[in-house]
């Protein structure tokens, strides 16, 4: 463990569902968590005018998931792959955020400005392109070609998926299928990638460890809909009622419009703070986000399901089923 990472884990207060899991494994755990965190500095430090927002965004009190992930399936073997491999993913995650800030035009994340609004729309895109590349350079100095193929091609399902969410704006007739194809794309496949990254770091086969990080990366997913409607900003750390305002169909909104038809007449193109707002006390009247947060917590059930006679240490079992409970009780 280096000084730098055990202050970096210092200085970043984490959630408990994060800290159960890290209190719960034994000291590898931590020690692994935290030559991440001191990579993660070193990776963006000292390449000139962008370090100050990389830095700044590296401490806004991300959770680590992914990379907590990475490691979880390498299991105590973890080793320099896995520790690169949770870099890589986070910094690609990173990257995919302050982004996707510019494209929602979104003012605030975890609680902070975004740099889109503290820094300005050319400055975050150069950021994220910068973040974006370092996972690459992190990647390649470890020489694993295999871990560069997954983490490309998980980059360009992002990509896809973005774009999905893009060409789906305003179109209140998205089905639930079209949703969860573009949630597939966005967020569960990142949480494929960490998951069988780990795996493999040690040579082991990925077997079904990439179809569990798939199914809690789109119950996060399906989460992070149901906050962006209930809030509140205090407590999610993101301003309530964004992908109203971006044209953004969720799971909510869909289910929601089968409760309330008149919800299904909603002009997404017109739409200001003060109606998504009333927008979002409907949807939350219909009692959708319970439905959708039930949802989510069968997906957990199935993904933890799916873990049984895998082939997994029941340690190491243990580990993951905690981290899939932890995707449930998240705020932010
Ligand atoms: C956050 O979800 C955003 C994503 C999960 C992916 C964004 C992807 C891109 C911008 C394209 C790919 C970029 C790279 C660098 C590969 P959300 O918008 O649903 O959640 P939020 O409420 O946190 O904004
Ligand atoms: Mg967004």
């Amino acid at each position: 463990m280096t000084g730098n990472g055990e202050e970096a884990i210092r200085r970043r207060s984490l959630p408990e569902p994060v800290t159960a899991v890290t209190d719960t494994a034994g000291a590898w755990l931590p020690a692994r968590m935290s030559e991440v965190e001191s990579g993660l500095l070193k990776a963006v430090e000292g390449e000139g005018e962008l370090t100050e927002d990389a830095v700044r965004t590296l401490n806004a009190g991300g959770k680590r998931m992914r990379p907590m992930l990475v490691l979880l399936c390498a299991g105590p073997e973890a080793g320099d792959a896995a520790v690169r491999a949770g870099i890589a993913v986070e910094l690609v995650h990173m990257a995919s955020l302050v982004h996707d800030d510019v494209l929602d035009r979104a003012p605030l994340r975890r609680g902070l400005p975004t740099v889109y609004a503290s820094s300005g729309r050319e400055r975050a895109t150069a950021l994220g392109d910068r973040l974006f590349s370092t996972a690459f350079r992190v990647l390649v100095e470890g020489g694993d070609a295999d871990a560069v193929t997954q983490v490309s091609t998980t980059a360009v399902d992002l990509a896809r998926g973005e774009l999905r969410q893009r060409e789906g704006a305003f179109n209140m007739n998205l089905t639930e299928s079209d949703y969860f194809e573009r949630c597939g794309l966005k967020t569960g496949r990142l949480f494929e990638a960490a998951c069988i990254l780990g795996r493999t770091s040690t040579g082991g086969e990925p077997g079904p460890i990439g179809l569990f990080g798939h199914r809690i990366g789109l119950a996060f997913q399906l989460l992070d809909d149901v906050l962006d409607i209930a809030g509140p900003p205090e407590r999610t750390g993101k301003a309530r009622g964004t992908d109203l305002l971006d044209g953004t169909v969720t799971l909510p909104l869909i289910i929601a419009t089968d409760f309330d038809p008149a919800l299904a007449a909603l002009d997404l193109r017109d739409m200001n703070e003060e109606s998504a707002a009333l927008a979002c006390d409907r949807i939350e009247a219909t009692g959708a986000l319970d439905e959708v947060r039930s949802r989510a917590i069968a997906l957990i059930e199935e993904a933890k399901a799916g873990l049984i006679g895998a082939g997994i240490e029941t340690e190491q079992r243990e580990l993951l089923e905690l981290i899939a409970d932890g995707v449930v009780h998240r705020y932010s």
